[in-house]
């Protein structure tokens, strides 16, 4: 399975804070927002990862992530002139994706849980079943989203649509969907919508028909999610990962995520943490390397540490 984080879009509701940051660098409490969906990627076993950016800002993700090799992982990058619509991401990734299954998930979707690592595990096992699958999140105003309307059994969508009008359903569909190799395919057979846009439910909806789409539900009492594209939703992001974060576990630190995965060694993590010093994230980091007790040799100690030089 590949990842894409698209991390794009103009993002006009919070300028001017955006006039010379990508919303997507913005902090979350105390780490850069890419952080998160690249987490999210990452917890779902995902070592392949392209992220589409705007020709502006994809700069600044590069010079943050580079390669991906300090996380024991792969990261390319591609651009997206304009911001046609979050479908276009399966056109602009298609030689990336190369006809294989892969996961989409938007750079300003917060997402965490305890759980969070099984329901991925089991989008991947959708999809391996022949289920595209999406996760839902009941919420207050499904008119800002796109909705679904689902079996509670079987998890199979009937029923899509994108920002309604009138009501269908209060189960939005957030931003993180697992396909399987032909959404490259569909993507290109989209037209735009009345927006403009090469819409995602317009891509789902091609699985609806397929009686292909399955639904997750998260439920708030297990899992918080925030779309961080407002103010407001940046300020309750950062508030609800400072509070998550008072039990002392980091949300969200892809250095640790790889840690736990065997990806990278305790030396390399060790060598991570001494890198960012005296910050709360390195101090933490040289926590998790000291108490840990996994075996060193597990990890492949002979990836490329180039980029540790570039960091201050
Ligand atoms: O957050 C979940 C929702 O995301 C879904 O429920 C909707 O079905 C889906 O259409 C999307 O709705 P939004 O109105 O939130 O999409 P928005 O246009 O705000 O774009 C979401 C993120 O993707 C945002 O950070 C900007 C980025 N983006 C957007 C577009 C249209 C791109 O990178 N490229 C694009 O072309």
């Amino acid at each position: 399975m590949k990842g894409i984080i698209l991390a794009g879009g103009k993002a006009t509701r919070i300028r001017p804070v955006t006039d010379v940051l990508s919303k997507q660098i913005l902090p979350i409490y105390d780490k850069p927002m890419i952080y998160y969906p690249l987490s999210v990627l990452m917890l779902a076993g995902i070592k392949d990862i392209l992220l589409i950016s705007t020709p502006e800002f994809t700069p600044s993700f590069e010079e943050l992530l580079g390669d991906g090799a300090r996380f024991g992982i792969h990261i390319k990058y591609k651009i997206q002139k304009e911001a046609n619509g979050l479908a276009q991401a399966f056109i602009i990734g298609e030689e990336f994706v190369n006809k294989e299954p892969c996961a989409l998930i938007l750079g300003d979707n917060i997402l965490w849980g305890e759980e969070l690592e099984g329901k991925l595990k089991k989008a991947v096992k959708n999809v391996e079943e022949g289920f595209v699958t999406v996760f839902c999140r009941q919420v207050d105003t499904p008119a800002d989203f796109g909705v679904a309307v689902y079996n509670e059994k079987t998890g199979i969508v009937s029923k899509l649509v994108e920002k309604p009008t009138k009501y269908v359903s209060n189960e939005a569909v957030i931003g993180l969907y697992f396909y399987d190799s032909k959404a490259c395919d569909y993507a290109k057979t989209l037209t735009p919508s009345a927006r403009g846009e090469l819409e995602i439910t317009d891509l789902n909806k091609k699985y609806v028909e397929e009686k292909a789409l399955k639904a997750i539900p998260l439920k708030k009492e297990e899992f918080e999610w925030n779309d961080a594209g407002s103010f407001e939703g940046l300020f309750k992001a950062s508030e609800q990962v400072r509070l998550s974060q008072n039990n002392g576990a980091m949300i969200a630190s892809p250095d640790e995520i790889a840690f736990q995965k065997g990806w990278i060694s305790q030396t390399d993590l060790l060598k991570i943490a001494q890198k960012y010093g005296k910050s709360k994230y390195g101090e933490y980091l040289e926590d998790v390397a000291r108490k840990s007790r996994v075996d060193d040799k597990k990890a492949d100690d002979t990836m490329s540490l180039d980029f540790l030089d570039e960091l201050k």
